[in-house]
């Protein structure tokens, strides 16, 4: 008997190359999910190499226009969310490799999570709430910051992240913290080893 590979999206968005500690725990994850045995199939996207850009007032009216309606540009236009969420729905697995930037994520970040928030796609407006209309998927987040913030209330990036994966329904949610990592060596050292324990953790449990 068969089993399909896990689907893995990855989505980063690090200033800072390979060195950023975001993207040195990502690296972990896939490590680790290497080393697991599992059978998986990864999507990456690197948000600031691909210089995401905002998104805009044009992009958001050529979804808001009836397919049959948009006229080439527009049609055009609405390619980048509509393979994001294509991404997103065949994913087994979002990880969110998230650089703690002035308490909350990079904007080239937020410019992602605004093409797959979309009213309709990944949820509904009912008169109960929103409604996530994503299901049977988890989502890991691995935090770099340098400093100290989780279980607090100067933490405003986690629930920031939890409402919007909630919103699509992505209710099994996970957090590994690497925090302190400005300051100094034997903080982050340590802040890093551990948040690498909690990533070979969390593939165990894969
Ligand atoms: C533009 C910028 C803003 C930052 N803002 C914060 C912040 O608000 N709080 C904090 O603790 N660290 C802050 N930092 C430090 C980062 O959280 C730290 O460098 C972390 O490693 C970022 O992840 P990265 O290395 O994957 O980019 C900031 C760093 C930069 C470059």
């Amino acid at each position: 008997m068969s089993t399909a590979p896990l689907n893995v999206l990855l989505v980063s968005a690090s200033l800072f190359d390979d060195n950023g500690n975001s993207r040195v725990l990502a690296a972990s994850f896939v490590r680790a999910l290497e080393a697991s045995g599992l059978q998986y199939k990864l999507t990456h996207h690197d948000l600031v190499e691909r210089d995401l850009p905002h998104l805009g007032a044009a992009e958001m009216q050529a979804w808001m226009t009836p397919a049959d309606e948009r006229t080439a540009a527009q049609r055009e236009l609405v390619m980048l969310s509509d393979t994001f969420l294509a991404e997103l729905r065949a994913a087994d697995l979002l990880v969110i490799a998230a650089p703690l930037y002035n308490l909350g994520i990079p904007s080239q970040m937020k410019a992602w999570f605004d093409r797959v928030l979309r009213a309709g796609e990944t949820f509904n407006y009912t008169a109960q709430g929103p409604v996530g209309l994503l299901e049977g998927k988890q989502a890991l987040v691995l935090a770099a910051r340098g400093g100290v913030y989780a279980g607090s209330e100067l933490d405003s990036q986690t629930p920031h992240l939890k409402s919007m994966l909630g919103l699509m329904g992505i209710a099994d949610q996970h957090y590994v913290y690497a925090e302190g990592l400005n300051m100094g060596d034997e903080y982050k050292a340590k802040a890093m080893t551990e948040a690498q324990s909690g990533i070979a953790n969390f593939v165990e449990m894969l």
